[in-house]
């Protein structure tokens, strides 16, 4: 019998799929063969020398120790494109947010007081302090043209936005995916140069971190917007502060934020919530499960 931990409740929908008479699924279990992970840092944890397989429920691998777990021969299962639609969804919401300044409006709606006819007034004065913008042949530069990347790149191709997609490591398999109106920027700094929403998706590495940066800010149009739902330390938040203060920036999209940028009018925060649907959750479990009941079974390695 393999034993599978699970960490942080990975979906049990997903690991119903795995054969129960062959599987002890817990959360705390001695001796794991291979442990599931959601978002747990597991550079803090020790890993039993037990384990064969690390499954990691979502796209990210950077909560788990890659190149140390390479070292022991223990492949690392990610579960790219499984939660793609939820972030799409996500990115989405933040481009439509940001040109109607709805975070604004809401928390000036919220503070409103007082009888019918001053309520009334006051939205009037509202109508006309928050005049937003429509998407439809504004520019969207896109950074990473993974699973994620494209489908947001198709979606604003069809809400009418021209839309460049940048991605050093890009695929002859995700080039195919990309809806052929997507052009090709050159270069990041090219991207930005063409874009007023820029929208990061590319991995935590030493080589993307503080890729968005006061220089690359200073390439946008006005009215930047910048979206990040792949990794906080991508963007260079104290220049993206300054962008927003001195009107470089109309906006930041983010899924990590810091204390500093919370509470910015400007900003549009959510806890970490691109991947938090059902459905999303459901996905990511099950692409990660059978990878590593192929693996545990048959020696497979799909994906790592
Ligand atoms: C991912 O890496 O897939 C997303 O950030 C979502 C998550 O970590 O759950």
């Amino acid at each position: 019998m393999y034993k599978i931990q699970t960490l942080n409740n990975i979906s049990v929908v997903g690991l119903e799929r795995l054969p129960r008479d062959t599987y002890e699924v817990a959360s705390d279990i001695a001796r794991p063969d291979a442990v599931l992970v959601r978002s747990a840092d597991m550079h803090k944890l020790d890993i039993a020398d037990s384990i064969k397989a690390i499954g990691r429920a979502g796209a990210g691998t950077n909560n788990i120790p890659v190149a140390q777990m390479s070292k022991r021969g223990v492949p690392v299962f990610n579960a790219p494109g499984a939660n793609a639609n939820a972030v799409k969804e996500l990115v989405l919401a933040s481009l439509f947010m940001a040109a109607r300044n709805i975070p604004q409006s809401l928390d000036f709606v919220r503070k409103l007081d007082g009888d019918d006819k001053a309520m009334h007034e006051a939205v009037e004065a509202g109508k006309k302090k928050f005049v937003g913008f429509e998407l439809p042949g504004r520019t969207l530069g896109v950074i990473g043209l993974g699973a994620i990347g494209v489908k947001v790149a198709n979606a604003a191709l069809e809400l009418g936005m021209t839309v460049y997609g940048f991605d050093p490591a890009m695929t002859v398999q995700n080039a195919w995916q990309l809806n052929s109106g997507v052009r090709q920027a050159v270069s990041v700094d090219d991207l930005m140069a063409k874009s007023q929403f820029v929208s990061v998706h590319v991995p935590l590495l030493d080589a993307t971190r503080k890729l968005i940066n006061a220089e690359r800010i200073g390439l946008m149009k006005k009215q930047g917007v910048v979206l990040n739902f792949a990794r906080d330390a991508i963007v260079d938040e104290q220049a993206v502060i300054e962008a927003l203060n001195g009107g470089k920036l109309h906006a930041y999209a983010c899924d990590f934020p810091s204390n500093a940028l919370k509470g910015h009018p400007r900003v549009i925060a959510t806890p970490h919530l691109g991947a938090s649907t059902a459905e999303a959750e459901d996905n990511c479990a099950v692409m990660v499960a059978d990878q590593i009941r192929e693996f545990l079974e048959a020696g497979n390695v799909r994906n790592s």
